[in-house]
C-alpha cells in the first residue's frame, strides 16, 4: 500500500500544481454540466493528468472519477476514486479551500486516501489502520464533549431542489453550536475534522469521490463517521455511501446526530 500512497501523493501534487497555475494565470474556462453544475477546464486538465499517471503506474486498475464516464460504483477489484477538483465553485472565484482527492479501494473498502490543497500546500493522507497525517505530522481530532463548544461545517448540493428540507437541518443545529462554516470542499471538510480545525461536518448528499479519501483520513485521525436521519439501508459500501453523512470528534457524535434528527 505504501507504493500506492506514494504514487497518489505524487499525482495529487502534479495535478495540484497545474490547477494552481491555471487559477493564478486565470487561464481556465467555465462551463455548466447538466445545466446547473459548474465545471472548469482546470477540472478537466487535472482529470487528464490523474488518469494518465494512474494508468501509467497501474495499467490494470479501474478509475472512477467525477469527470470521467465510468460511474458504476460496484468496486470489487483495485479501484481509484478521484475528484480532480473538489471545490470547483470556490476555485472559479479565486478561493483557496480547494483540493485534489484521490482514494484507492479494494473489495469495496478504501485502503488509502490523499487530499491535497495546492494553494496552502497542505497534504492530508492516510493508509487504513496506520493513522492520518498532514504534511508528515500525525493528526488527531480535537477532544470535545459538548456541541456548544464546536464549529461545525456543512455543504449544499449544486442542484437547488428541496431547499427547505436541506436548511431545516441547519436551523436545528445552529442554536446548539458555537458557529457554522460552509467552506466549499467536502474532502477538506473531512480533513479539517481530522486535524481539529472544526469538530464536525454533515451534508445531505455526497458522491463517492467527494468522501472516499477524506473519510478514511478523518477515521484514521480518530473521528466517528456515520449518518443522520437515514430512512433506507445503504445502497453502496459504507466508505462511499454519501447520504446524510456526519463525521465528528467522538465526544459530540451522538449529540450532533440527535440534534439533526430532532424535529
Ligand atoms: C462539491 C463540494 C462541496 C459540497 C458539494 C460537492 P465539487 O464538490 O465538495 O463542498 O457541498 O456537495 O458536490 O462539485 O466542487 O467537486
Ligand atoms: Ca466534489
Ligand atoms: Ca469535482
Amino acid at each position: 500500500m505504501k507504493d500506492i500512497l506514494d504514487n497518489a501523493i505524487r499525482i495529487a501534487r502534479l495535478a495540484g500544481n497545474k490547477i494552481k497555475e491555471m487559477q493564478q494565470d486565470k487561464s481556465f474556462t467555465e462551463q455548466l454540466k447538466f445545466g446547473y453544475e459548474l465545471v472548469t477546464s482546470a477540472d478537466i486538465a487535472s482529470n487528464d493528468i490523474i488518469i494518465s499517471e494512474i494508468l501509467k503506474a497501474y495499467p490494470t486498475h479501474r478509475i472512477i472519477s467525477e469527470e470521467s464516464e465510468d460511474h458504476n460504483f460496484s468496486i470489487p477489484g483495485p479501484t481509484w476514486i478521484v475528484d480532480p477538483i473538489d471545490g470547483t465553485v470556490g476555485y472559479a472565484n479565486g478561493h483557496y479551500q480547494v483540493c485534489i482527492s484521490i482514494a484507492f479501494a479494494e473489495q469495496g473498502s478504501v485502503q488509502a486516501g490523499v487530499v491535497y490543497n495546492p494553494f496552502l500546500d497542505e497534504l492530508f493522507y492516510a493508509i487504513k489502520s496506520q493513522g492520518a497525517f498532514l504534511n508528515s505530522e500525525r493528526i488527531r481530532v480535537k477532544e470535545v464533549s459538548n456541541l456548544n463548544q464546536c464549529v461545525i461545517a456543512t455543504g449544499f448540493p449544486h442542484k437547488k431542489e428541496n431547499i427547505a428540507h436541506i436548511t431545516s437541518f441547519l436551523a436545528r443545529l445552529l442554536p446548539h453550536i458555537r458557529d457554522v462554516r460552509r467552506m466549499g470542499s467536502a474532502a477538506l471538510d473531512y480533513c479539517w475534522v481530522a486535524c481539529g480545525r472544526i469538530q464536525g461536518y454533515y451534508e445531505g448528499g455526497l458522491a463517492p469521490w467527494d468522501m472516499a479519501a477524506g473519510r478514511l483520513i478523518a477515521i484514521e485521525a480518530g473521528a466517528t463517521a456515520g449518518h443522520y436521519a437515514l430512512n433506507t439501508p445503504p445502497t453502496l459500501p459504507e466508505d462511499i455511501f454519501g447520504v446524510n453523512i456526519i463525521v465528528s470528534s467522538p465526544g459530540i457524535f451522538e449529540e450532533m446526530k440527535n440534534v439533526l434528527e430532532t424535529t
